[in-house]
Order: structure tokens, then C-alpha cells, then sequence
């Protein structure tokens, strides 16, 4: 059982409290730092996901790892705005995590209602889809947290949302941000509903045994590929990039 490997995504010194967007934080450097170094090596994953499917993202595709903190939200965030920017594509990012939902504040909204809402009170999803800066780019947040989050995401209606959207939205690229699989039930079954799932394992975080186990417990046949993340073995020739960057583009 073996899973490709993606080109890695360094540790980024993250810009502290400096967003050009009070609201919008900081971490999200491929909407306010599109030039950045930080958002080339999220263009560069989009590429690497190019690559291996013949130049078309497919959709849905959830973004997820073993544990939490490895870096599902930081990727399918910025990959969703990078993929909005350049690829003229329209894209819907949800947040899956219904139990540490973290997508609506990257985006710099406070509390909305989201995919709980439309699992539980039949809300309509277009009362619950929130615009972005980034033009193509809408977002469905986790909404209220739910005592049930495995049962509501295992669901029939989760499962049709995502035909329904797909089914609407031809063009649209469905992103998913989810749980962590090893510790929740739900992580496992979405991958189910879904064309395609991102792995994102830790440098020197992600254990061997569990990384095994999520592939075991997923298979092999949707996984697009592993992408190891806050790699610092790149420390130093990441600085000298940055500066050349920096010549390169005058900052960002
Ligand atoms: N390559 C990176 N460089 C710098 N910071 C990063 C990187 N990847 C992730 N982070 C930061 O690490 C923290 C954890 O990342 P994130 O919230 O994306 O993890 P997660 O897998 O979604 O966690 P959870 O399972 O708890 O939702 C965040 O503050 C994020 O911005
Ligand atoms: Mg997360």
C-alpha cells in the first residue's frame, strides 16, 4: 500500500498581526499575499494536484490527516483561494469539522451558521453560503456546533449535498475541509463521498503507525497524494528565497 508523495510545504514564519484586512487572518497569505513565497508554495501544491489529474482539480476533494494540527485548514484554505485566483475556476470551500470548525474566522467572519444549520434545521444553503474577498471564491462555515457532528456528517443528506452541489455547480471545485480521522468517525466516511482525498502529514509531527492506519482505513484508490507539511529542513534556503522573492517581487 504505498501513496504518492507531493512536493513538501516549508514551516512559513507566518506574518504576526500585520493582515491587510483586520478581520482576515493573517495565515491566509494566498488572499492577502498572493505574491508571497507562502502563496507560491500553495500554487505549487495546486500544481502538483494539476499534475497528477491531468490538469482538471477534481471535486468534491477533501483535505485531510491523522491528527489534529497538522495543517488541514491552513492547505484547503489557501489552496481554495489559490484555485479561485488562477484557475478562473468558481470554488466552494466547506468546513467538515464540526467539532473545531476554523474556516469561517480565517476568513474573518465572527459566528455564522453553516453546514450544522442545513444538516439539522434545513436551512437553505443559499442563506448560509458567505462571499469572500477573493471573487470566485465562496465559503459554507461549520456553523453551530452540533452534539452529534459524527452522525450529521455520515449522513444521507451530507452525502446529497455534495451530489446536489456538484449537480448544480458543474464548474464549481468543491473543497472540504474535514476532521482528523484518527480521532473522530466522520473523517473516514466523508472520504467516501468524495472524488478525491489530500492527505496533509506533519514533518516530523504525523507518527509513522497512524499515517499507515489512515491509509489503511481510507484505501488507496481516492488519495491524490500526501503533502508534508512545516517541513523545516528547508529553514535555511527557504530565508534565501524569501529575499530572492523579495527582490523577485518587490515583497508582497
Ligand atoms: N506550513 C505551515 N507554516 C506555518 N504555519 C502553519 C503551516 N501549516 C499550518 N500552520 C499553522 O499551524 C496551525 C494548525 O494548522 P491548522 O489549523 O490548519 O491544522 P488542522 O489540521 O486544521 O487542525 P485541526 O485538526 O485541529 O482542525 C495553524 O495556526 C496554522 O496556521
Ligand atoms: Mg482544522
Amino acid at each position: 500500500m504505498s501513496v504518492e508523495k507531493i512536493p513538501s510545504i516549508p514551516r512559513m514564519p507566518l506574518p504576526q498581526g500585520k493582515a491587510g484586512d483586520a478581520r482576515i487572518h493573517p495565515n491566509l497569505v494566498s488572499l492577502l499575499a498572493p505574491q508571497s513565497f507562502e502563496a507560491e508554495q500553495i500554487k505549487l501544491l495546486k500544481a502538483q494536484i494539476l499534475y497528477r489529474t491531468a490538469g482538471v482539480i477534481p471535486s468534491p476533494m477533501a483535505v485531510t490527516s491523522a491528527l489534529p494540527g497538522e495543517g488541514k485548514s491552513f492547505i484547503s484554505a489557501n489552496l481554495a483561494v489559490s484555485i479561485a485566483q488562477e484557475l478562473d475556476r468558481h470554488v466552494l470551500l466547506i468546513d467538515c469539522d464540526l467539532r473545531k470548525p476554523g474556516i469561517h474566522s480565517l476568513f474573518g467572519f465572527a459566528d455564522p451558521p453553516g453546514l450544522s444549520e442545513f444538516l439539522t434545521q434545513g436551512t437553505a444553503l443559499s442563506d448560509l453560503l458567505l462571499r469572500t474577498r477573493e471573487r470566485c471564491l465562496s465559503i459554507l462555515p461549520a456553523g453551530a456546533l452540533p452534539p452529534n457532528p459524527s452522525e450529521l456528517l455520515s449522513s444521507r443528506k451530507m452525502a446529497d449535498l455534495l451530489i446536489e452541489v456538484s449537480a448544480r455547480y458543474k464548474d464549481r471545485v468543491i473543497i472540504l475541509d474535514t476532521p482528523p480521522v484518527a480521532m473522530t468517525a466522520e473523517g473516514n466516511t466523508l472520504a467516501q463521498f468524495v472524488e478525491a482525498v489530500l492527505l496533509v502529514v506533519k514533518h516530523n509531527g504525523t507518527p509513522k503507525d497512524q499515517l499507515k492506519e489512515l491509509v489503511k482505513r481510507m484505501g488507496t484508490e481516492k488519495i491524490l497524494g500526501a503533502v508534508l507539511n512545516n517541513v523545516d529542513k528547508y529553514a535555511q534556503s527557504y530565508g534565501r528565497y524569501r529575499k530572492y522573492q523579495e527582490k523577485y517581487y518587490g515583497g508582497a
